[in-house]
């Protein structure tokens, strides 16, 4: 072999010592996981032992949720959203998934009475709450107001935008205008309904106040 074929040949890369090859790195990695996932189940351990009952860290646990009144258990996963829990483990399919990361409302519900992105609030933190969805709202005149004022083109974030509505006339049965604005602020319309939305909202708050104006 020349001296110009030994120059050229990678040297091999150290397993040991202070070197840092691939392979001890994954080794390295592998072993971290594995404690990491150790400690991960010991710390849900200690917090069931120290009265941190109900708290799951990892794999799928039975909760209940208490939707439009009713009692429903569900199994999820710590991570899993109320939303996700609604719509793809209880077919409660209301509430609309979007944007999913707490900018348009299309998943609003009400909990506790406060319109509440389910798509930014964990399944497992909604147990104990009450939760209403648009299922729940019967023949709310709300639903009538939409319809009547055209508060819709494709329909995606107008579940959303009744939650809010509703939420926001169960707190303030006689809403000013700007009141409006404020309480429906945390929806959007792509298809632009807004004029008609506005609308609807003060007629279903008269048609809540018995056809008063005031
Ligand atoms: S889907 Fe939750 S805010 Fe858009
Ligand atoms: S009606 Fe289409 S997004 Fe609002």
């Amino acid at each position: 072999m020349s001296k110009k074929d030994t120059e050229l040949k990678p040297k091999p890369a150290p397993e040991s010592g202070k070197g840092f090859s691939r392979r001890g790195f994954l080794g390295t990695s592998t072993a971290a996981g594995a404690v990491g996932s150790g400690l991960m189940e010991q710390t849900a351990e200690a917090a069931q032992g120290a009265g941190g009952k109900g708290i799951t860290l990892a794999g799928e646990t039975e909760i209940t949720l208490n939707i439009n009144g009713q009692p429903r258990k569900v199994t999820v996963e710590p991570r899993t959203t109320l939303l996700d829990a609604l719509r793809d483990r209880m077919e409660v399919t209301g509430a609309k998934r979007v944007c999913d990361r707490g900018t348009c409302g299309a998943c609003s519900v009400i909990v506790n009475g406060k319109v509440s992105y389910g798509c930014t609030m964990l399944a497992i933190d909604a147990q104990g709450k009450r939760i209403q969805t648009i299922e729940g709202f019967g023949n709310h005149p709300v639903i009538n107001a939409f319809v009547q004022h055209d508060g819709l083109q494709c329909g995606y974030c107008t579940p959303g935008m009744v939650v809010a509505a509703k939420a926001l006339l169960d707190r303030n049965p006689r809403p000013s205008s700007q009141e409006i604005l404020e309480g429906m602020g945390g929806n959007l319309c792509r298809c632009g309904t807004y004029v008609g939305i506005k609308q609807a909202v003060a007629e279903a708050a008269k048609e809540l106040r018995g056809g008063r104006n005031a």
